[in-house]
């Protein structure tokens, strides 16, 4: 249904994403873990065709995904929307405005340009925002919203697409515990319920961990695990992170308990230097 085969994009010399495979039979939550240059980013950005392969390929529903060109590419992108770190809302325009941009890739420049949404896909914006709990924000400006808030109209904008996969790089990276709760439960929740793909890459254990169903761990390019949640081993995780024998879990970590224990250890390290 869903396969990647060999895909190989090189800067240069560089070889960011070296002969990447993997194959879904079936929706999957997906994490993707690697340290910093790993190519998870280089990875999804493939799959959505914001970067073109060096070689290799993808296949979906039986379509090849590395050639599309013009409108096929445009409606390959709109079936796979993707989410980031920074949310990339605009911020002075307020929240079902900015939602209502997921539908521009199926709409009139006109139409864009004098804002004219049908008034379908206004409440359909708003259920959207709705079931991720935040209708009663669509008439504030995207800007006044928290940043677990703006993170969940990014994802009521990409659900406007009705996407069939959801490409989230680093969703929770920049929000604090209670927020990266809410977001990965309600990406967890739209994988169940409307049975859409989710790959997110991460950058903490406990998130892959918890939420996924499969986690691919990467290393300068190349996948070095593929596995559930259980195969994830702190063993297969510091072969992943290249770490040495210090290499705790905690660091990786967004849990209250773990990130406490992390500063309490700091601290220890700093008295006794
Ligand atoms: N446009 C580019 N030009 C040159 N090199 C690039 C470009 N984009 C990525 N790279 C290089 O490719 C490698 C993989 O980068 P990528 O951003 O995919 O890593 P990442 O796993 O997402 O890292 P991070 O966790 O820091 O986001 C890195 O060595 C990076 O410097
Ligand atoms: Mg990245």
């Amino acid at each position: 249904m869903f396969s990647v085969t060999d895909l190989t994009k090189t800067f240069g010399s560089k070889t960011a994403v070296d002969k990447v495979s993997f194959e879904l039979t079936e929706p999957r939550m997906i994490g993707v873990i690697g340290a910093s240059g790993a190519g998870k980013s280089t990875l999804l950005r493939m799959v959505n065709r914001l970067a073109d392969a060096t070689s290799g390929s993808i296949h979906f529903d039986g379509r090849e995904i590395t050639t599309l060109r013009g409108a096929a590419k445009r409606a390959w992108q709109s079936d796979c929307a993707m989410i980031f770190q920074q949310f990339n809302l605009v911020p002075r325009m307020d929240v079902v405005s900015n939602v209502l941009h997921g539908t521009l890739n199926t709409r009139s420049t006109l139409a864009t340009m004098f804002n004219l949404y049908p008034d379908e896909d206004i409440h359909r914006a708003i259920d959207i925002l709705d079931r991720l709990g935040i209708a009663e924000q669509a008439p504030k400006r995207a800007e006044a919203l928290s940043g677990g808030q703006q993170q969940r109209v990014a994802i009521a904008r990409a659900l406007m697409q009705d996407p069939k996969i959801i490409l989230a790089d680093e969703p929770i990276a920049s929000l604090d515990p209670m927020n990266a709760q809410i977001v990965m439960d309600a990406l967890r929740r739209i994988h169940e319920e409307d049975g859409r793909f989710v790959i997110a890459n991460l950058h903490t254990l406990d998130t892959a961990r918890r939420y996924c169903d499969r986690v691919i761990g990467m290393r300068d390019g190349r996948v070095v695990f593929d596995g559930t949640p259980e195969q994830l081993t702190t063993g297969v995780a510091r072969d992943i992170y290249g770490a040495g024998a210090d290499f705790s879990e905690d660091a990786t970590s967004t849990d209250i308990d773990a990130i406490g224990r992390n500063q309490a250890a700091r601290q220890r390290a700093k008295a006794i230097v």
